[in-house]
This record gives C-alpha cells, structure tokens and sequence, in this order.
C-alpha cells in the first residue's frame, strides 16, 4: 500500500496532483483541500475466475426488508454490501424511511446501526415511539466516520444520518465540504463492501439546488433514490434514479402519517377547486398511474422575449408544447409569460402529461375553466395527439378514483382530441 495526496477543491470537488490557489473547474479561490489517497503497490495476485454456470442467483443473496414498497422498488430487497444514498429536502422523510428499515431488519434478527450526526438519542427515540420501532435498534451520535464503521465489524444495516454530519480526521476541512463528503462515503462503501454490511446513506439536497451534497456521491454508491413531493401535503414519492442490482426508474408512493410512512397505490394529487388554469392529468411513473394536478399561469408579457418557466416538468417540453400551440391554434402565445407547474412537488417524466399542459394553458389564456376531465396523451410537434401506453390501466385508476370524463386519443376517451386543435372544444 502506498500513500499519495491529493488535492481535492472542497466547492465542487475538481482533483488534482498539485494544489491549487483557484480552482480551476469552479473558480473558487482557497477551495484545495489536502486528501491521503491509498493506492495498492505491487504485483497483485491473479484473478480467481468463475465459470458463468456457477454464478448463484438464488433468493438468499437478498435481504428482504418486508416494507413492501422498499422491496418492491428495490427489486426484492437489500444485496449484501450493497450502499444505498437516500436524498430528499429537509423535513421530507428521510429519517422516518431509515428508522422503519432498521426496525423490519431488526425483527428479523439483523443487527443494526443508527449513526447520527443530526439527532440526539432523545430525538430519535421519539421518532422511534412514534412509529413504533423497536428497542433494538442501536444508536451512535459519534460522527468520526472511523469510529462509527470500527464499531460495525457484526452490523448487517448501517444508517448514516446524514453523511454532510459526519468527518474523516484524515481529511484536514470541515463537515459538509466536498472533501469530507467524498472522503466519508468512500470509506462507507469500502467498509460495507468489505464486511458485506448494508449502509443507508441519508443526503440532504436544499431547494436552493447548491452543486454540494449528494450529487457529489450518487456515482460511488450502488443504488440512489430520492423523496420527492412536498412537506405540506402527505404524500411523498420516493423514486430509483439509479440501481446496480436491479431496474430504475421505478417509483414508491408513501403516505405520511401520525405514526409513519405507510405505502399506497394510486393517490390522487388533484384538490378540490379547479378554476381556470388547471387541468388533470393520468401520468405513469414507474408502474404506478398518477392521478396529478397541472397548473398554468399565461400572463402578458412585459419583456421582449416572454418568460418560460417550469416545475415538476422539464422546461423543453413545455417550450415546445407552447410553440406547438402557437402555430396550430394560431394563440398569441409569443406575447405571453408561461409558467407550469405540477402540484405536489412531484416531477412528473411521462410524455403523456402534454395534453394537459396544453389544456391547462389555453384554460388560462382564455380564462375559462375546464373541470374534472383528466387528459392524457403525448403532443407531437404538429400538433398530432399520441395514445398512451398501458391505457387500459390508466383508465381503471382513473375511474376509482371517481373521475369519469377523459379527454385524449384513443378508444374510450368520453372527449377525443386527435389534435390540439380539437381543444378549443373542450374548454368554451
Ligand atoms: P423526518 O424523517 O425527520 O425528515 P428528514 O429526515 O427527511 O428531514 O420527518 C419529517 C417530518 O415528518 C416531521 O415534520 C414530522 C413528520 N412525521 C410524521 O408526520 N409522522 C411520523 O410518524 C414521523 C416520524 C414524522
Ligand atoms: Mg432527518
């Protein structure tokens, strides 16, 4: 083993061999942080080979955790040595989620470990009476990261709450820079790895979106999900954005209640009211159809070139969905302001979202509301409606939840709208 250094910017965390007064990625003045990389030396030992047949793929290589969501997106459960980054705003669930995994592993005989650099034992152990969990479950508040792993040679599940709290003494900078964050996680890996422990890695992300946090870490870890949704409303959406072993871009759908987060199917994100501006929406994401609220707000234009602003939806589409609609329904869009949101907090990826935000945006300009009509289907750019797929779901989701107008291009839509131009239709 040999030792090298290195200096890693503690901003953005650019590398480099030789220390720097301005980084050169970031620009940031100062920022060069001091890191001891060990590197293996020497000849290394051959490879030992397996033949394909020989891999095992049976079951117990998985360690299921019984919350049936978590499985379930997770594929059947945790891998050995498997390192999980769990991100999400402040106050959206993060340590909610951990503390009920811990406490179906601990029932099932594991042993478990609860770091925390954030929260007292006090605090976690209300946390742990309100949910329920067991006593079982031990507790650290030591935030050297040495220490704590040092401490989990027999651990089958390691919590970190939240990596940001913890510290590598071998890296000379504050918690929470990128130095100490890729340090931190890095030994994680490396020690789960090495003693087949599960760690669950809690990052934190701000709204304000700052280049630090967990981004830094999401390509050294196996698997990432983040909550999505909205501290204000109950539901929380917890989605794999990246899996080593297993499929992503599934999503989880908890509900937040008094005593935790308890798994749910098909929520519906619309409220009550719906005036001009609104419109409804059957989205599929994952394998859950998402019943989801779409708001527009067109407002004339002050500047030259008119405001495009998205939330929950990505920013191209909703450009092209108002150039579409410009030029086939002949809408003084140019001269508008444009701004789309999808309630919720949620980010909604399904093309088939489209018609409603064109419905939601013609809604707004001619100021006329729509009502409870759900829309579904993708906008081509000539103004053409698409069928969207698993429609037959979509439709059976749509009815339990006590919608019964939908609005699209496919057999069975109560309102069909082969093209935008049908739209005018819709909305008098
Ligand atoms: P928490 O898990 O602490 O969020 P994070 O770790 O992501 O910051 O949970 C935050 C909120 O959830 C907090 O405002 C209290 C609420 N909560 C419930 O509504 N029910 C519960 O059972 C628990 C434990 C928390
Ligand atoms: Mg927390």
């Amino acid at each position: 083993m040999k030792e090298r250094i290195v200096y890693v910017c503690d901003r953005c965390g650019y590398e480099a061999p030789k220390w720097f007064g301005r980084c050169p990625a970031c620009g940031a003045w100062n920022s060069a942080v001091e890191v001891k990389r060990v590197e293996k030396r020497g000849k290394s030992s051959p490879s030992s080979l397996t033949q394909l047949s020989r891999v095992n793929l049976e079951a117990d290589d998985r360690i299921e955790t019984k919350n049936k969501v978590i499985d379930s997106i997770l594929g059947g459960g945790f891998v050995r040595g498997q390192v999980i980054l769990l991100g999400g705003e402040p106050g959206i669930g993060k340590s909610t989620l951990a503390l009920q995994i811990a406490d179906r592993l601990v029932r099932v005989g594991r042993k478990v470990l609860y770091a925390s650099g954030e929260e007292s034992a006090k605090q976690i152990k209300l946390r742990a009476a309100r949910i329920g969990a067991s006593g079982e479950i031990f507790l650290t508040n030591d935030q050297d990261i040495d220490s704590v792993l040092r401490s989990s040679r027999d651990v089958d599940f390691l919590v970190i709450d939240s990596i940001q709290t913890f510290l590598d003494s071998e890296v000379g900078s504050v918690p929470g820079g990128m130095a100490q964050l890729r340090s931190v996680t890095s030994k994680v890996v490396e020690f789960s790895k090495r003693n087949s422990t599960v760690s669950l890695i809690i990052g934190h992300i701000t709204k304000s979106g700052e280049i630090a946090g967990p981004k830094m870490i999401e390509h050294m870890v196996d698997t990432v999900l983040y909550f999505e949704g909205e501290r204000t409303t109950d539901y929380r959406l917890l989605r794999v954005y990246k899996n080593r072993f297993g499929p992503s871009g599934e999503v989880g759908i908890f509900e937040m209640r008094e005593d935790g987060l308890f798994g749910i199917e098909n929520p519906v994100f619309v409220g009550d009211d719906l005036p001009f501006g609104n419109a409804v929406a059957c989205v599929m994401e994952g394998s859950h159809p998402l019943i989801v609220q779409v708001q527009a707000l067109v407002s004339r234009s002050k500047v030259p070139s008119p405001r495009r602003n998205s939330i929950g939806v990505e920013h191209r589409r909703v450009s092209a969905i108002i150039a579409t609609m410009s030029k086939i329904l002949k809408l003084p869009l140019d001269f508008h302001d444009v701004y789309v949101k999808v309630l919720g907090g949620l980010k909604v990826t399904d093309p088939a979202v489209d018609l409603a935000i064109s419905a939601a945006v013609f809604s707004s300009l001619v100021e006329m509301e729509i009502g409870r009509t759900v829309f579904m289907g993708e906008v081509g750019l000539d103004g053409m409606v698409r069928s969207p797929y698993s429609l037959k779901r979509r439709i059976e989701v749509i009815r339990k939840s006590g919608f019964d107008e939908i609005a699209g291009n496919f057999e069975g839509a109560n309102v069909l709208i082969r093209n935008l131009s049908d739209l005018s239709g819709v909305i008098r």
